[in-house]
This record gives structure tokens, C-alpha cells and sequence, in this order.
């Protein structure tokens, strides 16, 4: 039994429908469902009685403690999150709640859970926290890729709200020997990513003929990671990481903004010829502030300390997103309505 948080959004949708997949034991799933959380994507767990969802909030330190006390996990994973640079621009503070608050609040009622567990349970007992690239800042482009040992220099008040809640996993293993596991992941792509973040923004707005923004010259860098291929790293942490470590997680599949968005217009110029070619939509938009330049990571110690690599190429995994998004133009539908116009008219509106 693994109590999971955040797990009706996109990587914590994934994960728990890899760990089911993979026969192993119940889940416990807690999420607010915010407009990044969505029922709909848990739809293959519907009829797993080992999956129990919940819908609550991470900064709400009873719930937990009631869900923690009833199910008695083995594990909590926290995926639970603000998710997205740009609104943490537009609007900080739920950020600082969730992520920084938040987290502290579930920190809390683990380590009193934690704390009184047998000795044998108190021992195999993990928290994995699951964390971002951002944290380390911007690299330049002729800079080695970043290494756990890396500064923490975050520039966003997304990336400053992941830092703070690393900080703070780092102190209760410090001060009192919670057997944390902290992973910094790149860039994921995949199913199930919420049309706000550049892929999925790319391919519905190319569905509906509508232009593709790029942000300032479009020579930003990410380093890509297929989010199956996250998953497999969570799980690897999870059995082989050692307690009070921090692993990096990331694709090496470094490409700029616009060879994303070129590779994404080739695809789909092959799967919707009648449209092609998509490339005529791009546009570039006003830059974000404070626009990290590049990121990419250096995963020697998940390698050599879990055995973990990477399976799927950028290109094909690029493939199987754009195919899963033409696949789902209802899931698509579902999740762009109502609030979604409101972001896309504040976000791109001015640029
Ligand atoms: P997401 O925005 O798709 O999903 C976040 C989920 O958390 C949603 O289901 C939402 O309802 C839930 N949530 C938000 N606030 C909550 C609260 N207070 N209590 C309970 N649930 C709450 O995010 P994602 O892309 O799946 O990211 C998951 C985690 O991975 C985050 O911690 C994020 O910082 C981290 N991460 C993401 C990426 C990426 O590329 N997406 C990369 C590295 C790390
Ligand atoms: P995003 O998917 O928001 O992830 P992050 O900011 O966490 O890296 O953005 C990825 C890159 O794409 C980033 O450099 C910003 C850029 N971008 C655009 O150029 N246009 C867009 O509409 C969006 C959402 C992002």
C-alpha cells in the first residue's frame, strides 16, 4: 500500500497506472482536483479495487493523518503540486500554499505516522518527493549538464516554491531521520499533459488551426523526458534509492523550443496531411519573464546507484504523444473548457 499524492494529474496519473499495471499493491490517492486534476484521467483504474481516490488537499493536515492512520502506507509519493511556470507569474500565491505550505503540512503528519510506526516499518518506510529541473536554475549553453551538487538558484516563483519544499524534505531527514527520497526531473511529455504546457499546447492548437506561440527566439532549451520513462525512475528511487539522497532524473534529449515545435508540425503533417504544413502557424509571442535559457541533467548517480535508463527516444516518444492526443479529442475537449479559455486569454491575450 502506497499513498500517492497529486494523482489525477498527469505524471501522478501515469504512475499509478504503471504501478497498477505492474501488479503491485493498493494505492491511496489524494488530489484537490484542480484545474490541472482530472477524474477522467484515472478512467483505466475505475474498476481496481486497490485504487482508492480521494479527493482533498495536500495542506490540509488532518485529512492526511486520517488517511495515513486507515491505510497505514508503506510509502507516500508527492506529486501534489502547482505545476505551471506561467501561471506561478500570474498568480504566485497558490503556489506558495500548495507547493511550500502544502508540503510542509505533509511532511508533518508523515513524520508523526512515521514516527510511531514498528521498528521494521519505521526502517523500510520511504517519502519520495518529487521535484524539478528548475530548481537549479539556467544553464548556459556551453555549461556541463546539472549534477546533484548543483547550487539551488531558482528563477520563477514556480522553480522558488520547488526549491523551498526541497529544502524542507531535506530538513526532517536532517533533523529527525525521515527517510526521504528526493528526484529533480526534467521536462515529461506524454498523455494525459494538460494543454497548457508547450507539446500538448502545440498539437491542440495545430488540431483546431490555431497559431503556435513561441515564446521570444524560440532557443530555450529543455531536456525531454518521455513520462513513462519517469515513471520507471520513481520506481527505481523508490526500491533502490538510499534515504536522505537526491537523484536527478531527466532524458538527455536537450532540443530548443523550436525544434520541438518543428518536430511536432512534421508529425503531424504526416497524420494530417490535409492540414500541412502546420510550420506556417508558428509565431513567435513576447518572451515569458525571466525565461530560464536551458536546462539538462546529468543522471550518472540514478544510473549507476538504481540501473535505471531511459527507453524511449525523443522522437518516437514524441510519436505516440501526438497520436494519443488525436486519439482524445474528447479528453482534449473536457479539459479545455470553462476555466482553460480564461488562461489562454490572460496568458496570451497581451503577448
Ligand atoms: P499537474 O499540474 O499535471 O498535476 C498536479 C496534480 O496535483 C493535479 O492533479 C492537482 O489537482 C493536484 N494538486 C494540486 N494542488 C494540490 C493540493 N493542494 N493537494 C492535493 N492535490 C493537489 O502536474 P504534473 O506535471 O503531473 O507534475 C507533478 C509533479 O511533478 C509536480 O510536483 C511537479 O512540480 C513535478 N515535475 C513536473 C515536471 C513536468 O514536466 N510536468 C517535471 C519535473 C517535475
Ligand atoms: P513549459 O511546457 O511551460 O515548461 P517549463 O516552463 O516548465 O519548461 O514550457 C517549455 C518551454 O516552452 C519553455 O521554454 C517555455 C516555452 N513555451 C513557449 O514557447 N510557448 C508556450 O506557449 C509555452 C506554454 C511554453
Amino acid at each position: 500500500m502506497i499513498l500517492v499524492t497529486g494523482g489525477a494529474g498527469f505524471i501522478g496519473s501515469n504512475f499509478v497506472l504503471h504501478w497498477l499495471a505492474g501488479g503491485r499493491g493498493p494505492v491511496v490517492n489524494l488530489d484537490k482536483l484542480t484545474y490541472a486534476g482530472n477524474a477522467e484521467n484515472l478512467a483505466a483504474a475505475r474498476e481496481d479495487p486497490r485504487h482508492v481516490f480521494v479527493r482533498g488537499d495536500i495542506a490540509d493536515g488532518g485529512t492526511v493523518r486520517r488517511l495515513l492512520d486507515a491505510h497505514r502506507p508503506a510509502a507516500v509519493v508527492n506529486f501534489a503540486a502547482e505545476s505551471h511556470v506561467d501561471r506561478s507569474i500570474h498568480g504566485p500565491a497558490a503556489f506558495v500554499r500548495t507547493n511550500i505550505v502544502g508540503t510542509y503540512e505533509l511532511l508533518e503528519a508523515v513524520r508523526h505516522y512515521w514516527t510511531a510506526l514498528p521498528p521494521r516499518e519505521r526502517e523500510s518506510f520511504r517519502f519520495l518527493h518529487v521535484s524539478s529541473d528548475e530548481v537549479y536554475g539556467s544553464l548556459e549553453t556551453h555549461e556541463p549538464a546539472f549534477t546533484e551538487a548543483r547550487a539551488y538558484a531558482p528563477n520563477s516563483p514556480y522553480a522558488a516554491s520547488k526549491a523551498a519544499s526541497d529544502h524542507l524534505v531535506r530538513a526532517y531527514h536532517h533533523t529527525w531521520g525521515l527517510p526521504t527520497l528526493t528526484t529533480n526531473c526534467s521536462n515529461n511529455y506524454g498523455p494525459r499533459q494538460f494543454p497548457e504546457k508547450l507539446i500538448p499546447l502545440v498539437i491542440v492548437n495545430a488540431v483546431h488551426g490555431r497559431s503556435l506561440p513561441v515564446y521570444g527566439d524560440g532557443g530555450n532549451v529543455r531536456d525531454w523526458l518521455y513520462v513513462a520513462d519517469h515513471c520507471s525512475a520513481l520506481l527505481r528511487v523508490l526500491e533502490a534509492g538510499r534515504p536522505g539522497e537526491v537523484y536527478n532524473i531527466g532524458g538527455s534529449a536537450e532540443r530548443t523550443n523550436l525544434q520541438v515545435v518543428h518536430a511536432l508540425a512534421g508529425i503531424l503533417d504526416e497524420l494530417r496531411p490535409d492540414r500541412a504544413p502546420h510550420a506556417r502557424l508558428i509565431t513567435h509571442v513576447a518572451d515569458r519573464p525571466g525565461h530560464d535559457r536551458r536546462y539538462a541533467m546529468d543522471t550518472r548517480k540514478l544510473e549507476s546507484g538504481t540501473g535505471w535508463r531511459p527507453v524511449e527516444a525523443f522522437e518516437t516518444g514524441l510519436r505516440k504523444t501526438v497520436a494519443w492526443y488525436l486519439d482524445n479529442m474528447d479528453w482534449v475537449g473536457n479539459v479545455t473548457s470553462g476555466e482553460y479559455r480564461k488562461w489562454v486569454d490572460l496568458n496570451y491575450g497581451g503577448r
